[in-house]
């Protein structure tokens, strides 16, 4: 389990000084690896809108996600938002603006050197109603029902334990709270090769799990209202099927899904 996460770290301080060093330029669509790099194909800045970006002084190239979970969230003023594996910090920024006023948007990641880009585009956007901060997605560090919304882009596939994070993302949210996630999912099984490979789980390919188990870990670690929809998909020679996804589910008010 620590050589995914020393791989996953290693990619993604690669991708942090790449992106320090010529912020436009290391868009995950145009990384070098190529086929077998799902970031490469799965994402892209092309789930924004571009007059949000720019309205934060924020290039598209910086998102390493495969979609927009700051939409499908639906903030609202006065919310409180939570990303896991915040990376560049573009979704935590725009929460921040959506939540602004009497809201704040909070970013988790591991890597110091994508905290350090994360803070800088803070700087450079004028965002003050967000906070990065240093952990696990796995071990947050904020205390238990402190956020109205958990979001994530492109992340949760990364992790060895997929389940440890989902029962912490609904640790960590207030009873009715919403958790909206882009994420990628397996279609079919994966070759055994490809699962073994850590860079194609650095790449966010080997550690996909299909939409059923999915749902099965989100049920499991207390959430209802789950639903999960694939969007663009993707055919990888030698690998397998996997596919994005929007993924939403939410934390029960009370005893009931009824009343949020
Ligand atoms: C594919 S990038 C996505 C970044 C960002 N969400 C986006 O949409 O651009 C994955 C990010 O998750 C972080 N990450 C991966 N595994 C993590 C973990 N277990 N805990 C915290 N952060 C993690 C990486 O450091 C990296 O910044």
């Amino acid at each position: 389990m620590s050589d995914i996460v020393d791989a996953v770290r290693a990619r993604y301080a690669d991708k942090a000084l790449r992106m320090a060093a010529a912020p436009a330029a290391d868009a995950c669509c145009g990384d070098a690896s190529g086929a077998t790099d799902a970031g490469s194909a799965a994402c892209c800045g092309d789930a924004y809108g571009a007059d949000e970006l720019a309205a934060l002084g924020l290039d598209p190239a910086a998102s390493l996600g495969c979609g927009d979970p700051t939409l499908l969230a639906d903030l609202h003023p006065g919310e409180t938002v939570l990303d896991l594996g915040s990376g560049a910090g573009l979704d935590v920024l725009l929460s921040a603006r959506r939540v602004s006023p009497g809201g704040h948007a909070y970013g988790v990641d591991i890597t110091d050197e994508m905290l350090a880009v994360a803070r800088a585009n803070q700087e450079k956007a004028k965002v003050e109603n967000a906070t990065f901060l240093k952990g696990a997605i796995e071990a947050v560090p904020l205390p238990d029902a402190s956020v109205d919304v958990v979001i994530s882009n492109c992340v949760i596939n990364l992790a060895a334990d997929k389940s440890a994070v989902l029962r912490e993302a609904f640790r960590i949210l207030r009873p009715g709270g919403r958790f909206a996630v882009a994420d990628m999912v397996a279609l079919e099984e994966l070759t055994s090769d490809a699962k073994r490979r850590l860079d194609l789980w650095a790449g966010c390919i080997a550690g996909t799990i299909s939409a059923e188990a999915y749902a099965e870990a989100l049920a499991a670690a207390g959430f209802g209202e789950i639903g999960i929809e694939t969007t663009r998909e993707l055919a990888l020679a030698g690998v397998g099927r996997i596919a994005s996804a929007y993924i939403r589910a939410r934390k029960a008010q009370g005893d009931s899904y009824a009343d949020g």
